[in-house]
């Protein structure tokens, strides 16, 4: 057996007419890669999912006791929506992930005041929680994988009530190095380092890996302990396979190549995140029409934005950016039958799909990221010989970086030209290159992924 622990779940729960709930596939990298390999019994019979239930609707179902999904034995935790708000708003994704990705003006924030401090309260509180679940549905001897920065405390706390389960972490993000881990109040720090270090703490890229161990020596000293291991996710080569044969992406195709026409077509698929660098990505557009008037008309910017994190001002303020960004871009160049940025907002994943097909450049231009999927399902979908033009900061570019375009996520210009040289690549490198990228892709698969965990949490 298998206890994953994860923030969110591998389903979503809706309301079905007779007042019953309907499970879904969840979204995000962790749902989608170990939902079906769990469901199928790969780690083993009967693996236990815990996760929150993410609105009220999953809550009902939660205490309704309907909160369930074949294959898997699955517990949702019905966190109080303030809780939940202090721990996944304030602490996780204000705090450690905006630690994690570099996102901090550090002139006005973070500044952790007594908010802060109730905050901090219920991000503990919420992982003893998931602690006491794991504790309740753990066999003697289990295996628990832990996953993300929602969840660091987990570790330490399971190591002080089952020291007989073997315990994995596994992070999903880039990890902060030793300055900036001492921007956290001391206590803060020390309790997620020592949580990290006391079990296997596996990360997508050996880069993040260093960091937290050279984060871990900063705040713990001669206590640092613990080892790391490097498992970077894969997409489901299969399921991609299999979406892209849908009817539903040829129609998604369809209606792109109306958009596209005989131009070259850039893509990006991205969260609305600060991390992903969408603002700069395109500047980077504006600058190459302003430096190579060749493109203009000759090339169309498809964006499939996704909302996120809403319940967060930064967030909301991005959001805003982004679509100042498209609007200049659009009212500068723009001419009577092309519109040089056409932005798509339906969380769609078959219109993802189709448009990772047909792109001709990948733009992939994260400030920093954990992996970075997207980058690895275009270059499993593409059928165009497409150029991945890659953010040397993102995890995927350990496997990748030799056969895409490499971009610096803070450098414009250089950004710029990455594209100029992607959309003007003679068609023997362009194809080489999109070979090489599905063979490096294809070499490991989420299963790999999940046994290495499997691997790590038995050794440790
Ligand atoms: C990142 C994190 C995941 C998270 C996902 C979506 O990839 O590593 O843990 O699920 O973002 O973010 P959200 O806040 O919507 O879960």
């Amino acid at each position: 057996m298998t206890v994953i622990v994860s923030n969110r779940g591998p389903f979503r729960f809706t309301r079905t007419p007779d007042g019953g709930f309907e499970a879904r596939q969840g979204s995000g990298g962790i749902a989608s890669a170990l939902g079906p390999l769990l469901t199928s019994g790969a780690a083993g019979d009967g693996a236990t999912w815990i996760a929150t239930a993410l609105d009220g609707t999953e809550r009902d179902a939660a205490r309704a006791g309907q909160a369930t999904a074949p294959g898997i034995a699955l517990k949702l935790l019905d966190v109080d929506p303030n809780v939940h708000h202090l721990y996944y708003d304030v602490v996780a994704n204000g705090t450690l992930w905006f630690l994690h990705h570099g996102l901090f003006d550090l002139v006005r924030q973070p500044s952790f005041d007594h908010k802060f401090r109730e905050a901090w309260a219920a991000y503990e509180q919420v992982n003893q929680m998931f602690t006491d679940a794991t504790v309740e549905l753990a066999p003697d001897g289990d295996i628990v994988l832990v996953q993300d920065y929602h969840l660091a405390l987990v570790p330490e706390m399971l190591r002080r009530l089952r020291p007989d389960l073997r315990v994995a972490h596994f992070s999903h993000t880039a990890f902060c190095g030793p300055n900036s881990i001492r921007v956290l109040p001391d206590d803060v720090a020390v309790a997620l380092c020592r949580s990290l270090s006391g079990s296997p703490a596996g990360f997508h890229s050996r880069r993040w890996a260093r960091a937290f161990e050279a984060s871990a020596r900063e705040v713990l000293g001669a206590d640092a302990r613990g080892s790391t291991f490097v498992a970077a996710l894969a997409p489901d080569a299969e399921e991609l396979a299999q979406l892209a044969a849908s009817p539903a992406a040829a129609v998604a195709g369809q209606e792109l190549e109306a958009i596209v026409g005989d131009r070259q077509l850039i893509v990006r698929a991205d969260r609305v995140d600060p991390s992903k660098n969408i603002v700069r990505g395109f500047e980077a557009y504006d600058l190459l029409l302003a430096d190579h008037p060749e493109w203009r008309e000759r090339v169309v910017f498809v964006a499939r934005l996704t909302a996120s994190r809403r319940s967060m001002p930064e967030y909301l303020a991005y959001n805003n950016e982004v679509e100042q960004a498209v609007q200049r871009v659009n009212e500068r160049w723009a001419t009577g039958d092309w519109q040089p940025v056409v932005v798509e907002t339906q969380d769609d994943y078959t219109r993802t799909v189709a448009a990772l097909t047909r792109s001709d450049v990948l733009l992939v231009n994260p400030l920093k990221d954990g992996l970075n999927l997207v980058a690895k399902e275009g270059a499993l979908l593409n059928q165009h010989n497409g150029v991945l033009c890659l953010s040397r900061d993102a995890g995927a570019w350990d496997e990748l970086g030799e056969a895409a375009e490499p971009v610096h996520p803070y450098d414009i210009g250089q950004t710029a030209s990455s594209l100029h040289t992607a959309l003007s690549m003679p068609a023997a490198e362009r194809r080489a290159r999109a070979a090489r990228l599905r063979e490096l892709t294809a070499a490991r698969t989420p299963r790999d992924w999940l046994d290495d965990q499997l691997t790590a949490a038995r050794a440790g």
